[in-house]
């Protein structure tokens, strides 16, 4: 079986981390996010398409050195061309039913239940379905015994029909191809529309679900794997170092800091003494230097935050002026 993820966004409210790096590389707790989603797939997934367009060499470079355990495909847009483009465009790599993926979730979702789900209902495509009290960012799903009876792409504030959204997460039948041609399509506002009639349905679950796309779900996306198990903590004692709540600990800590919860701190990466490091990703080789307080952020590849900052909410990324 084959499942494809949509890989191409630019990641532009990642931005300047994404300037560098795609968003499906970007680390989760130390491992590409695009691989959190590819180790979820069930066994029977095969081949991997992935539909990319911005960076796609950083993304063929990871794959050539990268073994995950299945065939890998990579299919690139010289021009994005959306995420029914991106589908459309790949036709010929997909055989039979088919798993696709938004390339930038984090979830819970048992894929094979999923799977088995689209079968028994036996529409054209099936949607998972993720509960939220403000739905206005994402696709709101209007569901009738499970099938799907209206799709709204991002409605304005106060005009979503229901608080279940569009998780990302899709099957689909091969016909699906019929409805979407070629050029630039948007499968959530010109393709859902018309499966509708054909037969989509909608699939919930529970457990968690983040879309990694914005600063703060990327870092509510780490807090939620660290507190489902995957933190892991520093192997060394350190005097005088206050942990608390679950982190994922693999760089060097000084003396006198306090650290967490929700802190992930890659290899090479480094928190001085006496500083204070709170809910915050440190990718490899960045440092946070001695006495800074530092909430909420996301420090890229060799960042730094000199002595005796405050910083709060920022994404900061090596030689811009690391001074907010
Ligand atoms: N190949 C390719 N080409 N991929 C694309 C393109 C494109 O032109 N545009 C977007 N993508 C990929 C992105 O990389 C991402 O993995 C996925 O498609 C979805 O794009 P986002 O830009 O992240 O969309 P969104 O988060 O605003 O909304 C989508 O996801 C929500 C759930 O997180 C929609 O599908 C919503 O309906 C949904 O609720
Ligand atoms: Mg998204």
């Amino acid at each position: 079986m084959k499942a494809l993820i949509l890989a191409g966004g630019m990641g532009t409210r990642l931005r300047p981390l994404t300037y560098s790096t795609p968003k499906p590389l970007v680390p989760l707790l130390g491992r590409p996010l695009v691989m959190h989603i590819i180790d979820s797939l069930p066994k029977q997934v095969d081949t991997v398409v992935l539909a990319v367009s911005y960076m796609k060499d950083a993304l063929e470079e990871y794959f050539r050195r990268n073994d995950c355990g299945r065939k890998v495909v990579l299919v690139n847009e010289t021009e994005p061309l959306g995420t029914g483009g991106a589908i459309w465009n790949v036709r010929q790599y997909l055989d039979g039913t088919f798993l696709c993926c938004n390339g930038d979730i984090v979830s819970s979702l048992d894929l094979q239940d999923f799977l088995d789900f689209h079968r028994a209902k036996g529409g054209m495509g099936s949607l998972a379905l993720w509960q939220v009290p403000n739905p206005s960012a994402f696709g709101v799903v209007g569901l009738r015994n499970d099938r799907v009876s209206d799709f709204q792409e991002k409605p304005a504030p106060g005009t979503a029909r229901s608080d279940l959204i569009n998780a990302g997460i899709y099957c689909f039948e091969p016909e699906i191809m019929d409805l979407i041609g070629e050029g630039v399509v948007s499968l959530e506002r010109s393709v859902f529309p018309l499966v509708l009639e054909k037969g989509l349905y909608g699939h919930r679950f529970s457990g968690y679900w983040v879309d990694c796309g914005t600063p703060e779900s990327y870092l509510r996306a780490q807090a939620v794997l660290l507190d489902n198990g995957q933190d892991k903590e520093h192997p060394a004692v350190i005097e005088g170092v206050k942990l608390s709540g679950r982190n994922h600990l693999d760089g060097s800590i000084l003396s006198y800091c306090q650290v967490g919860p929700h802190v992930c701190a890659l290899p090479r990466s480094r928190i001085m003494g006496g500083s204070s490091v709170v809910n915050s990703i440190l990718m490899e080789g960045a440092v946070i230097g001695r006495n800074c307080q530092v909430h909420d952020c996301i420090l890229g590849p060799g960042a730094t935050i000199p002595d005796g900052q405050t910083v709060q909410g920022k994404i900061l990324v090596a030689g811009e002026n690391e001074c907010p």
